[in-house]
């Protein structure tokens, strides 16, 4: 068994992710010493691209004498990645401000200055209106244009220059970002492999936030991964918010090909010493080819768990969402996949209360639900954006109506996870150890089809795959034991 130092992860003062560990450099060229290190809290809303993005944000940040903190009070720079995907998400991040208003006048008080900066898609879609809401706000960057963030503060603090970016600059935000050397926290880490998304699904504010589709370069992919690989990560999650459209250009030395798509490129990265795992997400439905399927059969390296929301099991509300699918085509790419990777974990994405879901509908949902039975699923009620065409449909569903057909499939939804959990009793399972559980001597960490795992086990372990004989099971985890050592997987 190969031993390698306990990294402990740090859980941060954040929703999401933990900033942490920068190292004390410059800020405006002019060199800074211990004293004059500064600290930046970082608040991250929404989905794994955002987590991607605010550790990018800190990586950033490292180099310019800002060092991490897990709490907002006392902080010189607070960033707040935001989520505008529901309303409930946009709506946080007002409160957010609220809350910062009096620790941003106590470090006025003292004779220094807290900068408060609006990242991510709440940023992207109201942009200026952010600053008009809440005065508290000094600056405002879009998802695409983060990677300006060292320049947009100096002009901040000069009182000089713009404090709203919100351009689409998507290629060059990744060439900025390959020079900043990412810091990590654990052994598992995201990569985003593609940005945007040019589906328009009609409920949807992602297309507008995130702008059109986009893939990096293979070449720079593999760089990153590798860097990350010799920093000790296992496991990598590909992201994109629509990443099985993924078609990046070749790597150098393979231009004939022109683009590739994301089996091949999984396929290229499990070539890469130190990484054992690899998962992607999110795909869609229209999106699936043939090549990413054989991938689920014949790389090892690619986890079987595969998360492909379907949204409604209704033909006539995937149509009015503009899907582009219809229930039949999404269970025949379940059913293929299962052809070839029999133990895949299906997890997907569900909204209930589209504009003209009626009770008919909704048992369609639910029939649907039942044919895929998922390993877990999540499930929303409608959440009416403005801007999108669902705002303006038709038929909005009454919230009361809503809220029983949320309750109804969320409790079949955790009979199928809970049920799914518990045919894993009595089995062995290859667990990735992360970190330390609650209790003492315990170690949590995941399984192949990402459930979280905890086991007894010794700290040394932590960074290791393990197995693992699974000796009880929840709705949310399951409990095991360590195989004999001689038993183990490398
Ligand atoms: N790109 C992914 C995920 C997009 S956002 C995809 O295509 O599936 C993540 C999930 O949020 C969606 O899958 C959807 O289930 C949910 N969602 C998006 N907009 C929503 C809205 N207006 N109301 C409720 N849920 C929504
Ligand atoms: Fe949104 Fe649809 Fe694009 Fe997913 S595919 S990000 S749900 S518009
Ligand atoms: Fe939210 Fe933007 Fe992600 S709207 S879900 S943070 S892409």
């Amino acid at each position: 068994m190969e031993l390698i130092n306990h990294r402990p992860s740090k859980s941060g003062g954040s929703d999401t992710t933990a900033p942490q560990g920068a190292e004390a450099a410059e800020m405006d060229a002019a060199p800074v010493s211990d004293g004059d290190k500064k600290r930046v809290f970082i608040k991250t809303y929404g989905c794994q691209m955002n987590v991607y993005d605010s550790e990018r944000m800190r990586d950033l940040l490292g180099p310019l004498g800002y060092a991490p903190s897990d709490t907002p009070e006392g902080s010189d720079l607070v960033i707040l990645n935001t989520c505008h995907i529901r309303e409930k998400a946009a709506e946080k991040v007002y409160s957010e401000l609220g809350r910062l208003r009096p620790l941003k006048e106590a470090k006025e008080a003292e004779g220094s200055s807290m900068t408060i900066t609006v990242a991510g898609c709440v940023a992207q879609a109201e942009g200026a209106e952010i600053k008009r809401r809440a005065p508290v706000v000094d600056l405002v960057v879009g998802p695409q244009t983060y990677h300006k963030l060292p320049e947009l503060i100096a002009e901040v603090h000069r009182g000089t220059g713009q404090s709203l970016d919100t351009e689409f600059e998507v290629e060059d935000k990744f060439d900025v970002l390959a020079t900043p050397e990412r810091q990590i926290d654990g052994y598992s880490a995201f990569v985003t492999v593609q940005e945007g998304c040019d589906k328009f699904c009609t409920f949807c504010v992602v297309p507008y936030t995130r702008g059109a589709e986009w893939s990096r370069p293979v070449d720079q992919i593999v760089a990153e991964v590798r860097a990350l690989a010799a920093k000790g990560i296992r496991e990598i999650t590909l992201l994109g918010q629509n990443v099985n459209a993924y078609h990046g250009d070749a790597p150098s030395g393979d231009e004939a090909s022109g683009t590739w798509g994301l089996g091949r490129l999984v396929r290229h990265l499990a070539l890469i010493g130190g990484i054992d795992r690899i998962r992607f997400t999110t795909s869609h439905p229209r999106d699936m080819d043939e090549e990413l399927i054989q991938t689920f059969a014949d790389e090892p390296k690619l986890m079987p768990y595969f998360h492909l929301p379907v949204q409604a099991g209704s033909d006539r509300i995937l149509k009015s969402m503009n899907r582009k699918h219809t229930a039949e085509e999404y269970i025949a790419i379940i059913d293929r996949l299962r052809e070839v990777r029999p133990d895949i974990a299906i997890s997907g994405d569900m909204i209930v209360g589209f504009p003209g879901e009626s009770d008919e509908d909704f048992e369609a949902t639910m029939e649907l639900v039942r044919r895929v039975n998922y390993a877990s699923c999540f499930s929303f009620k409608y959440s009416r954006r403005p801007g999108t065409p669902g705002a303006a449909m038709a038929g909005q569903v009454d919230e009361k109506v809503s809220s029983e057909r949320l309750a109804r499939l969320q409790a079949l939804l955790a009979e199928q996870q809970e049920a799914f959990n518990q045919s894993m009793i009595g089995k062995t399972l290859p667990v990735l150890f992360e970190r330390e559980g609650r209790n003492e001597g315990q170690l949590n960490g995941r399984s192949p089809y990402l459930q979280a795992v905890h086991c007894d086990a010794p700290l040394e372990l932590i960074g290791q795959i393990v197995n693992v004989e699974i000796t009880g099971a929840s709705k949310n985890a399951l409990a095991g034991r360590l195989v004999p050592e001689e038993t183990r997987a490398a």
